[in-house]
Formats: C-alpha cells, sequence, structure tokens
C-alpha cells in the first residue's frame, strides 16, 4: 500500500523544516496567513472513440487525478485544470472530461487549451466553464488565467475547409500547418488594466496553457507575444507563471518570473517509441525524442500540489508511476529548483510513490 497523501505531505514538510537553516524556516513561515496550497490538474485529452466509447487510459488519468485529489488532507483551498480537457474539442468529450471534473470536492478553475478551442472557438467550452480569461484575488496572492493558445486571424478565420480540419491541424504536435500560438493584444490589454490596480509587492500567479516564454517552436511550446507578456508582469517583485501543454516537468527563471510547467494525467511529451509501435489514439509523432526512461509507459504522468509560501509556488509532482518530485524557488539562487536534484540541503528520502 502507497503512503497516504496526507502523510506524506506531512513528512515531507516535516523533512524539509529539519534540513532548513533557522533563518529560513523563519522566512518560509514568517507570516502562515499567506501560506495555504492548491492543486493542479492538467491535459486529459478526454477522447471519444464512438458514441459513448472513449479512449479509457485517459479516462484514468483523470479520474485518479480527481480521486486522489479529493483524499488530500490538510485540503487545497482550490483546484486548476490547466487545458486541452478534451482531445478534439467535441461537446461529447467536452461532456464526459465536465462530468469527471464535476466530482472535484473544491472549486475549480479552468484554463483554455488548443483541444479545447479549436473546434468552434471556445464556445461550448465557455457555457461550461464561462469567460476565457479572468482573476481573482485569494489569501493576498493576484490570480490570473488566459487564453494563451490563440493565433493569428488569418489562420483562424481563413485557411480551412472545416471546423473540424482547423482543429485537426492545430491538434498536432508538431504539424508543420499549424501556427504559433499567442495571447494576443486585446487580452494584453486586459491584462495590463486588471494588474494596474494590483500592488507591485503582491505576488502574482498566471496560468496559461501554452508557456509564456519560447521554448521550442516546431512543437508550439511557444507563445508568440511572450515577451509583451513577461513585460506586464515586470513591475512585480514576485511573479509565476503555470502552464501545461508540455506534459512534462520544465522550470525557468527570466528577471523576477519564475516558469514552471505541469504534467498531464493523459501522456507525457515527449514520449516513448513503445508507445508509436501500437495501435494508439495519440497524435501521430513525426519528430520522435529520446526520454530519459522509455519503459514506463506512465512515466512523467500525475497532477500537481502546490504550496503558496509567501506567495513563492512549490510544486510536489504527484507522478503516476514514478519518484515523486518536487521543484520550488530557492531563494539563495533565485530561481526554481528541483529539490531531489539540484539542492542537496534540501533533499528528502525517496518517497514511496502512489
Ligand atoms: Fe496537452
Ligand atoms: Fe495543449
Amino acid at each position: 500500500m502507497k503512503m497516504n497523501l496526507s502523510n506524506r505531505r506531512g513528512f515531507m514538510k516535516t523533512a524539509a523544516i529539519g534540513t532548513l537553516p533557522l533563518s529560513m524556516v523563519e522566512l518560509t513561515f514568517a507570516d502562515p496567513q499567506q501560506n495555504f496550497s492548491f492543486a493542479h490538474i492538467s491535459d486529459s485529452h478526454i477522447q471519444q472513440i464512438k458514441g459513448t466509447k472513449f479512449v479509457n487510459n485517459w479516462d484514468r488519468g483523470l479520474i485518479r487525478a480527481v480521486a486522489e485529489t479529493n483524499l488530500l488532507n490538510p485540503k487545497p483551498d482550490f483546484v486548476v485544470f490547466g487545458g486541452d480537457l478534451a482531445q478534439l474539442g467535441k461537446k461529447e468529450e467536452l461532456d464526459h472530461g465536465a462530468e469527471m471534473l464535476a466530482k472535484l470536492n473544491y472549486k475549480t478553475y479552468c484554463v483554455l487549451g488548443e483541444h479545447d478551442y479549436y473546434l468552434d472557438l471556445g464556445a461550448y467550452w465557455s457555457e461550461l466553464y464561462g469567460p476565457h480569461y479572468y482573476s481573482w484575488d485569494h489569501k493576498g496572492v493576484h490570480f490570473i488565467t488566459l487564453n494563451s493558445i490563440l493565433t493569428y486571424d488569418k489562420w483562424t478565420f481563413e485557411r480551412w475547409p472545416s471546423d473540424m480540419q482547423r482543429m485537426l491541424e492545430m491538434a498536432g504536435l508538431d504539424n508543420p500547418n499549424g501556427s504559433p500560438f499567442m495571447v494576443g493584444e486585446k487580452q494584453r490589454a486586459w491584462l495590463a488594466k486588471d494588474l494596474a490596480g494590483v500592488d507591485k509587492n503582491t505576488p502574482v500567479v498566471l496560468f496559461s496553457h501554452s508557456p509564456i516564454q519560447k521554448i521550442y517552436k516546431g512543437w508550439n511550446f511557444w507563445t508568440e507575444d511572450a515577451e509583451e507578456v513577461q513585460a506586464l508582469l515586470k513591475p512585480f517583485a514576485n511573479a509565476s507563471v503555470i502552464y501545461g501543454h508540455v506534459h512534462q516537468i520544465q522550470y525557468n527563471q527570466i528577471d523576477n518570473i519564475s516558469f514552471n510547467a505541469v504534467m498531464a494525467t493523459a501522456w507525457p511529451w515527449p514520449y516513448p517509441a513503445s508507445y508509436a509501435q501500437a495501435k494508439s489514439f495519440m497524435p501521430k509523432l513525426t519528430v520522435p525524442m529520446n526520454r530519459a526512461n522509455p519503459f514506463f509507459e506512465r512515466d512523467a504522468t500525475g497532477w500537481q500540489l502546490i504550496d503558496m509560501d509567501n506567495g513563492r509556488a512549490a510544486l510536489d509532482y504527484n507522478l503516476y508511476d514514478n519518484t515523486n518530485r518536487t521543484v520550488a524557488y530557492n531563494p539563495k539562487t533565485r530561481q526554481p529548483e528541483d529539490r531531489m536534484f539540484q539542492s542537496p540541503q534540501n533533499r528528502v528520502s525517496p518517497q514511496t510513490h502512489f
């Protein structure tokens, strides 16, 4: 039997405190009012095969995340779903995914992914989850979600013979007919206005689906106007961007902005060659990339519990078929680091995973 979630969290906290210098303990817990946690689930890619038949593997990934999140103790303050709830944006897929997400015992904030969007441009998603971008405040932190997967109007409106063709073109990972993601001028103007009313010392956390940075254009791990959005976050002492889409752990620091990617519940990108050899419902990959361990099918799928300690995000990755990992901001180096591999002073014993 795997370790209970609450025990694991308690153990990790105790272990971390035990190994931190006293000054850092005081810093971390200086204002307990501001310390809270939330869960983040992403990229479930619920896919209809026919009628009421859906790809079981993707269903199981989301069901597991919801069940494990509901067992958390202490309870997270809310849950964020990071986008790509559906595979091809169909009503049936969004409904089936929404039914599973509705089992969460917490208030849930949703981000729009390209797989939810490019069939009907987010119309049905909006019926389920409301506006495509919005903000809220919680315990001294300003949270924002953006629709970061827009692209040029010409590509969206003038190029494709059908809505489904448009969706299929954008759904491919490395399709040269795709188009770079962007936040766009309208949302950037909204964001500027939204942030104008926020004190510069207030921690800001922005949720997006695509990374608000330029990682790899060929796979659309990319946001065309990333720099313009980053410029709006620059005046803040402490800003974080948490994004889905890339289905893997990524972390980065650009000036004052910490970037953290989250896992998918469906499959990891890049995925092992073993998947490509069997009949699969994944988008066809034409540029394979090696993985560290190609023998775990579930390697690098899961969900994350995010601790907000004085406005800094620490991501505990709960991995379904691998050792759990934590990526947290290190105030000494002023960047996010993997605690296990980069901060030996914070190292905790290998965890029993779920
Ligand atoms: Fe995805
Ligand atoms: Fe995506």
